[in-house]
Formats: structure tokens, C-alpha cells, sequence
């Protein structure tokens, strides 16, 4: 009886570290695109978590602009599924967005979702609101 025992938690340990081993892990190095139709190159990543990259809108707040790639700065934190935070100083505007999220990978695939503030230079603290916007995006990885 007390070998029975022994026996079937060594069988659920085993099972357990098994699952754990398959359990996948959400990446954030690579190509993304969000729903709006925009690219994202998560290049580099160093062992402290810091990355960058390189960011292609296809959509902008400004009228007449020629859209050009942009950089990406960020941190993440490490886990099978990160949090991070990254802001994209835009080339081609005066405006900065600031993103944070978190990496999942479940049955709906690998995704990155995240929430960001666009921030234009505004003349005046008048105008400081107007010159602010919000809102949320989700990335899917390219293959
Ligand atoms: C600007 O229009 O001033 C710069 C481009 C801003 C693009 C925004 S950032 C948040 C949202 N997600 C995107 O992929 N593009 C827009």
C-alpha cells in the first residue's frame, strides 16, 4: 500500500513538471501587426529586459504627412507571459505614444495586448487635453 502511495505521486509529479515543461512561453522578440494595419519589429532584447525596435503606423492623426518608420525604446518584465512598456518617438510628427501590455499565449494564439497615450505638441496648456489621445490595440505575430 504505502509503495501504491510512493508510486502515484512520483506519477503526478512527473505529470505536473511535464505540463509545466509544455507550458508555452509568449515572446516579444519578433514582427507584430495590430488591428489598424501597423507593423512593429521587436529586435533586439538584453539580458536586463530593455529592447528596441522600430514601429510603421498606418495610421496617423496628422494631414498630408508622409508616414515613415519610426523607433521603438521598452522594458519588459520576464515571465511566461511579460508585461512591458514602450514609446514610439514618431519620425514624421510631433508626437510621442506611449504603450504598456502584456504578452498572452493561450488557445487564441500569441498576442500582444496592450494600451497606449498619444501625446502632440500642444502651443498652450489650453490645449494641452486636445493634444492628448487613447486608446487600445492588439498586435498578432507575423510569420
Ligand atoms: C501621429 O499621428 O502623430 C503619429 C502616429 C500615431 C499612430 C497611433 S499610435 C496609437 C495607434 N496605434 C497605431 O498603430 N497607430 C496609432
Amino acid at each position: 500500500m504505502k509503495n501504491m502511495i510512493i508510486f502515484s505521486t512520483l506519477i503526478l509529479l512527473f505529470q505536473v513538471a511535464l505540463y509545466n515543461c509544455n507550458a508555452e512561453k509568449c515572446d516579444l522578440k519578433g514582427k507584430w501587426k495590430n488591428e489598424l494595419g501597423s507593423n512593429m519589429t521587436i529586435s533586439v532584447i538584453d539580458k536586463n529586459g530593455y529592447f528596441s525596435g522600430s514601429y510603421l503606423t498606418a495610421v496617423t492623426t496628422q494631414k498630408k504627412v508622409e508616414i515613415k518608420k519610426s523607433p521603438i525604446s521598452g522594458v519588459m518584465v520576464p515571465s511566461s507571459q511579460p508585461i512591458f512598456a514602450f514609446h514610439v518617438n514618431w519620425t514624421f510628427s510631433d508626437s510621442i505614444t506611449a504603450f504598456t501590455g502584456q504578452c498572452f499565449v493561450d488557445s487564441s494564439g500569441e498576442r500582444l495586448e496592450t494600451m497606449w497615450l498619444l501625446k502632440a505638441i500642444a502651443g498652450s496648456s489650453d490645449d494641452n487635453w486636445a493634444s492628448t489621445r487613447v486608446g487600445s490595440n492588439v498586435f498578432r505575430r507575423l510569420i
